[in-house]
């Protein structure tokens, strides 16, 4: 196991599809979500992409503790997709505000599928399928978009809603942002 290096927007490895994995129980495919969750893991971040450690397969990892996942949702254990398919199973997208460790310091709100079901191969070579809502889906759909070669900004609809973590509080609270434009008056 060892932590690898987190390629950041602009480079060409962030850009392109991945490919493929042809044997998703391969020792090597193995050895690489082992650096993949060490990696994730200290960052800190809950998903990853293989890309983003500048290998261009198709395989995803992501996890969702009890506190990031909407209300009434259940926590998302530590989960491991090769070859993952998304289906929306509404029209309905919905706001969701993400980061991405290969977009460091920034957030952005971004249109998501609200209904989905995603399916994909686990390190046994099954095939497994999950339904999700909200948050849980935003996940899968960020970390999906990683293996077409696509960043969350690029899928934003207004650029305005792209600001730094340090500043998201005034998001949050839109009264902190008239209390700081009194100050400056
Ligand atoms: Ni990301």
């Amino acid at each position: 196991m060892a932590i690898r290096k987190i390629a950041r927007m602009g480079h060409p490895i962030l850009a392109k599809p991945a490919k493929p994995v042809a044997d998703p129980t391969a020792p090597h495919i193995r050895a690489l979500v082992d650096d993949m969750i060490e990696t994730m893991h200290d960052a800190p971040g809950i998903g990853l992409a293989a890309p983003q450690i500048y290998v261009p397969l198709r395989v995803v990892i992501f996890y969702m503790p009890q506190h990031r996942v909407d209300a009434g949702e259940e926590a998302v254990p530590l989960t491991v997709l090769v070859n993952p398919v998304i289906t929306p199973l509404s029209d309905e997208k919905i706001g969701q505000w993400e980061a991405c460790l290969s977009v460091p310091d920034l957030r952005g709100l971004v249109p998501r599928w609200e209904h989905i079901r995603y399916g994909g191969y686990g390190l046994d070579g099954k095939w497994f399928e999950r339904e999700a809502r909200g948050k849980h889906a935003g996940v899968v759909q960020h970390e999906c978009d990683h293996i077409e070669g696509q960043l969350y900004p690029q899928r934003m609809t207004n650029l305005a809603d792209l600001v730094f973590q340090s500043e998201f509080k005034y998001r949050e609270n839109p009264e902190l942002a008239k209390a700081v434009l009194k100050e400056k008056a």
